[in-house]
């Protein structure tokens, strides 16, 4: 046995996958077995059993049952967790018990789960389930795969059918973006390459299955080295308060400062704790459990995740999700669901379905109204709070989402945060020792000198949508009827004020901001401010209007993509669909249509004309002063009439 300091500290969670006959059952009692794990009496009941059932080869599976026994006693969790131990580190098999929902319990179990098994029989090869399972794996985002060929023995240790089936499962995987660590040929019933190596498979020179999950890691891509802390529990000890969990990924220091999402708060660890306790701790790892001190009593409840300055999570009320859906009732838009990940839970709508993929033939259809049961699709949901929100590809163990339905989980995924902003510089704003000063004009007098209010008419929608052209038009008009008014442009205020902006999600969030701010100083000088800006995001528009509620109107001028992209007017669509334009709205950057516009013009059905006399409408009717200041009469007269 080495010696290993760190053991029993960190617990790898593996969950076992496969076809319901390729033997995962017989797998886990003889990992048990073989690594001296058994609960005491647990292999004399299996000889008991075994004699009384009239086999002689031990069914290593019975071991199962009788945990399975067990667990029907505790109805409330869905997955069972059941440890063994290598020299190396703790192991938490979790497993999925029960066929009827195996695949919502693996969508839990896989979405906790460090490493995966999955089993394939040497006789059977690669079967319909064996690929389900490897696409959940790869949706759910887990990487480090073992791939155990089992029943070694029933194939006569077969190098052939060895190399057949490993070549089978090996394309498979391929094809979805996975790749298996490991392939390993193994008899679960006879112990062969599970600790030991066995007799029979000497042609075999690779790691046994405990060599192979020994080799598994806790942090396999890179970027997930960033520091993880999801707080589970705080405890309270007199004046003291420790934030206990699991480092799920990185490492903590005692005198890191961390910074706590979402509420964007800091403070410094003051000390690591372990139980039994260590003094001499200051550092812990991935998959430790501790607790901290903090130097200051900042906020922090289960649920809000630690993490270092420099690298922590986005911040987001929107998110994609390449999702599976198990529910028997389809997952629609406008629905809303519990999502758990990581040790966060929040509450979410479906905004929408971006893609329905048929797992079959991978086939992509871009306008499906729903998902089905055992459907993948591209989803986007919103929440109402902020969230912290590590996409899977930064961090593939906080990336896992669990979505349920009441009680009941109705799919998983992963995270996708490709096209949206991380909202976090909108938490906190930095400046500090700033006061407002008042102005000696009221909105009233400015408004009675104008002759009308000032406001805001936010037009949103796709490129090619007819924005410019509409706020041009009636820009015009009412300047001609003797308002007062101006357009911000999104291509004209891009080659001047935003000429350091380009088209990522970041840079379109503080283009949108920048011009929210005008537009809001603009109003209140009193002008009629028409801003023309695909302005793609709820939240950004949401902000916008936080700038000036009383006189922020959105205005939703919708063509759909079809449409825009047959008009084009400058040819943008052509190049982006030739791949010479990236992150281009509608082709491969999102658009939220508002959910709750003011207005919305219809530039599909009607021509400019009637769009630009139903804006002038809705225009007058908003800026029109109201009564009380209309004592002055002839001034407004005065005014509009020249
Ligand atoms: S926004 O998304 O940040 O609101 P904005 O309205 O300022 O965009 O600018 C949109 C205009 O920039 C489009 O009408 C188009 O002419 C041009 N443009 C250039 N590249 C892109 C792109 N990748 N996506 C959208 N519009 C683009």
């Amino acid at each position: 046995m080495t010696n290993n300091p760190t053991k029993n500290m960190q617990q790898l969670r593996v969950v076992i996958v496969g076809h319901v006959d390729h033997g995962k059952s017989t797998l886990i009692g003889r990992l048990l077995y073989d690594t001296n794990s058994l609960p005491d009496g647990k292999y004399e009941e299996l000889q008991d059993i075994c004699k009384r059932r009239g086999t002689d080869v031990l069914e290593w599976s019975f071991v199962l049952d009788a945990f399975q026994a067990e667990r029907d006693q505790a109805i409330t969790i869905d997955t069972t967790q059941i440890w063994f131990s290598t020299a190396m580190r703790d192991y938490v098999i979790i497993d999925a018990p029960g066929h009827r929902e195996f695949l919502k319990n693996m969508v839990s179990g896989a979405a906790a789960a460090d490493a995966a098994i999955l089993v394939v029989d040497a006789s059977e090869g690669v079967r319909e389930q064996t690929k389900r399972h490897a696409y959940l794996l790869s949706l759910l985002g887990l990487r480090q795969i073992a791939v155990v060929i089992n029943k070694m023995d029933i194939v006569n240790h077969d190098t052939e059918v060895f190399a057949d089936v490993s070549r089978q499962v090996d394309e498979y995987l391929k094809s979805i973006g996975l790749s298996a660590s490991f392939i390993i040929p193994i008899s679960a019933r006879n112990g062969d390459m599970i600790a030991g190596r066995g007799e029979k498979l000497g042609w075999y020179k690779g790691k046994s299955l405990i060599e192979t999950l020994d080799a598994f890691d806790y942090e396999m891509p890179p970027l997930s080295r960033a520091l993880r802390f999801p707080v589970q529990d705080v405890y309270r000890f007199g004046e003291e308060r420790i934030l206990v969990g699991r480092v799920e990924t990185g490492m903590i220091n005692k005198g890191d400062k961390i910074l706590f999402s979402p509420t964007n708060e800091e403070a410094i660890v003051t000390a690591i704790k372990t139980w039994p306790e260590d003094p001499a701790k200051v550092q812990a790892g991935a998959g430790e459990v501790i607790g901290i001190t903090l130097d200051e009593r900042i906020f922090v409840e289960r649920g809000h995740i630690g993490s270092h300055v420099k690298n922590p999570p986005m911040l987001s009320n929107v998110f994609r999700v390449n999702l599976f859906w198990l529910s028997s009732k389809p997952l629609k838009v406008g629905n809303s669901y519990k999502i758990r990940y990581g040790t966060s839970e929040a509450v979410v709508n479906v905004q929408s379905i971006d893609m329905a993929i048929d797992t079959d033939d991978l086939a992509q259809n871009e306008k499906a109204g729903e998902l089905r049961k055992n459907a993948v699709g591209e989803v986007t949901f919103r929440a109402q709070d902020i969230l912290p929100i590590d996409p899977y590809t930064d961090n593939q163990k906080m990336g896992r989402v669990v979505i349920y339905d009441g009680y009941d989980i109705a799919g998983g995924g992963s995270i996708n945060m490709e096209g949206y902003p991380d909202q976090r510089h909108n938490v906190n704003p930095v400046s500090q020792n700033i006061y407002m000063v008042d102005s000696l004009l009221t909105d009233d007098k400015r408004a009675q000198s104008m002759g009308h209010q000032g406001g805001i008419f936010w037009f949103t929608g796709l490129s090619g949508a007819g924005k410019s052209t509409l706020a041009m038009a009636v820009e015009k008009t009412l300047f001609e009827k003797g308002y007062h008014t101006y357009v911000l442009d999104g291509d004209n205020v891009r080659h001047g004020l935003n000429a350091d902006l380009g088209f990522s999600p970041d840079d379109r969030t503080e283009n949108i901001r920048r011009v929210g701010e005008v537009a809001a100083l603009m109003a209140d000088a009193g002008l009629i401010v028409i801003t023309a800006f695909i302005s793609p995001y709820q939240e950004d528009r949401n902000r916008a209007r936080k700038a000036a509620p009383q006189k922020f109107n959105e205005i939703y001028v919708s063509a759909d993509l079809e449409t825009c992209e047959e008009r084009d007017p400058k040819g943008l669509y052509k190049k982006a669909r030739a791949g010479e334009i990236a992150e281009f709205t509608g082709i491969d950057s999102p658009y939220e249509a508002p959910s709750n516009p003011e207005m919305v013009v219809d530039t599909q059905s009607n021509d400019v004309n009637t769009c630009v006399a139903q804006v002038m409408n809705y225009i007058e009717s908003r800026v029109q002063l109201r009564h009380s200041m209309q004592t002055d009469q002839s001034m407004k007269e005065k005014k509009l009439a020249s």
